[in-house]
């Protein structure tokens, strides 16, 4: 088979890394890619949201199959795209439609979902600036802390935890006169849950669906988890406290649910399912959904698949999804993230990465990466996830920290408490 990967981050190097592995794959493309990426096919220099250039690029080359790492291509509808135009509509697209999508392009859209579906979550309010005094009178009707999202796509900064209730009415106006943009005309407001996050990714074709290894990521940059939000600096697979109990529940109340609600909601959801999970004294409940795999999990989770995924997809594509078994590796894969110094804020790119090839018993997975000429440059705030096996994943993050400090460039900074809450 001949495959299209669209994105460029670590995730997309970690499709690259696995899909290149199967006996089916014959020719891989990513589009736009990284320096990492170019190790197993050959990138090609197209923007994820150019669907025209994508199009014409997979009827010249005869793509038999894309698969689209990151949201935005699906939120603004890469597989409608697809669908309605008549050259091009054989071309599976791995991804849910554009309707489908606003399960993660639209956190009121998730929310009135999973409580038309009964589906675990905080309880919440949804307001706007035509409802700015209801959504004050509900802040002062909660007990802190107090917790607001913009409803639309934020890059991952768009959630807000404020302490006290003065704090949530200040940044609830910030929000609706524009802090995160057109994201933020709309706001929900939801209770606080408190336990230790994980997260269960799926690969459905809107009816059934396989699971693959669950995960948690760490998404502070400070040690402990303090400090700013980030894209994630790291994770672990599987996760010590999910057990074959929690499993059951998290099928039983809101895997299965959530496939049933999209079925009765007759969306097209033909792709992965990121659900975002809290633990809360032995419940499950939704944090949030993503409609792609996430970035670091997918560095920890792809290892840790035995099975083809390339396998698995071609299934999802020809309608026959789940005729061969998913296989896990037993070993845990711990992934850290080596990332520039000043991320999440305003950092600097275009440093010479040194000692790559120095590097013993991790899979390097490029993230914000370049080439200049034989050079490997810093391309992003997240630049190489190294992911490593062990029989547990404090063995697996020894071995990836080992690592982490041969690895150079300027400014390089890493969390060295991955799993610290295990
Ligand atoms: P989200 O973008 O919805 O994943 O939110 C980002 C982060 O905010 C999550 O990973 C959680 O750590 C935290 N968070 C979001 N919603 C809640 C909630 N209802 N209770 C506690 N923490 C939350
Ligand atoms: N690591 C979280 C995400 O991909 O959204």
């Amino acid at each position: 088979m001949r495959i299209l990967i669209i994105g460029s981050g670590g995730r997309e190097h970690a499709f690259a890394w696995k899909i290149s592995q199967s006996p089916l794959c014959e020719k891989l493309f990513i589009a736009p890619g990284n320096a990492g990426t170019r190790q197993h096919g050959t990138n090609v220099d197209i923007s994820p949201t150019d669907f025209e250039k994508i199009a014409s690029f997979s009827l010249e080359k005869n793509i038999d199959l894309i698969v689209v790492g990151p949201e935005a291509p699906l939120v603004d509808g890469i597989v409608d795209y697809f669908l309605q135009r008549a050259d091009i509509k054989h071309i599976p697209v791995i991804g849910p439609a554009a309707d489908a999508a606003q399960l993660e392009g639209s956190k009121g859209f998730a929310k009135a979902f999973m409580e038309e579906f009964d589906i675990p979550t905080a309880a919440y309010g949804e307001f706007s600036v035509d409802s700015l005094t209801e959504g004050l009178d509900y802040i002062d009707s909660q007990t802190p802390p107090i917790v607001l999202k913009a409803d639309g796509l934020a890059a991952g900064k768009g959630v807000l935890i404020c302490p006290t209730h003065e704090e949530a009415k200040l940044e609830f106006q910030e929000m609706l006169k524009g802090k995160f943009g057109e994201a933020s005309s709309r706001i929900v407001i939801e209770e606080f849950l408190s336990g230790l996050e994980f997260s269960v990714f799926v690969l459905t074709d809107g009816k059934n669906y396989i699971t693959l290894p669950i995960a948690k990521d760490y998404k502070r940059i400070g040690e402990g988890d303090t400090g700013l939000n980030t894209g994630g600096m790291g994770a672990v697979s599987p996760v010590p406290f999910v057990d074959k109990e929690l499993m059951e529940k998290v099928e039983d109340r809101i895997v299965k649910p959530t496939i049933e609600g999209i079925q009765a909601r007759e969306l097209n959801y033909k792709g992965f399912i990121f659900f975002g999970l809290i633990n809360v004294e032995g419940d499950p409940f939704v944090i949030e959904y993503n409609c792609r795999m996430g970035d670091p999990e997918t560095e920890a989770v792809l290892p840790r698949l035995k099975s083809d995924l390339l396998q698995h997809l071609k299934e999802l594509a020809d309608e026959q999804l789940g005729t061969t078994p998913v296989e896990f590796d037993d070993r845990a894969a711990t992934t850290i993230m080596l990332v520039s110094g000043g991320y999440p804020e305003a950092y600097e790119k275009g440093k010479a990465i040194s000692n790559l090839e120095n590097i013993s018993d991790s899979i390097v997975f490029h993230a914000g990466t370049k080439n200049k000429e034989e050079e490997v440059l810093t391309n992003g705030g997240r630049v190489i996830a190294l992911t490593s096996y062990g029989s547990n994943f404090k063995e697996a993050l020894k071995t990836s920290l080992k690592n982490a400090e041969v690895v150079q460039f300027e400014g390089k900074y890493f969390r060295k408490d991955i799993g610290f809450d295990l």
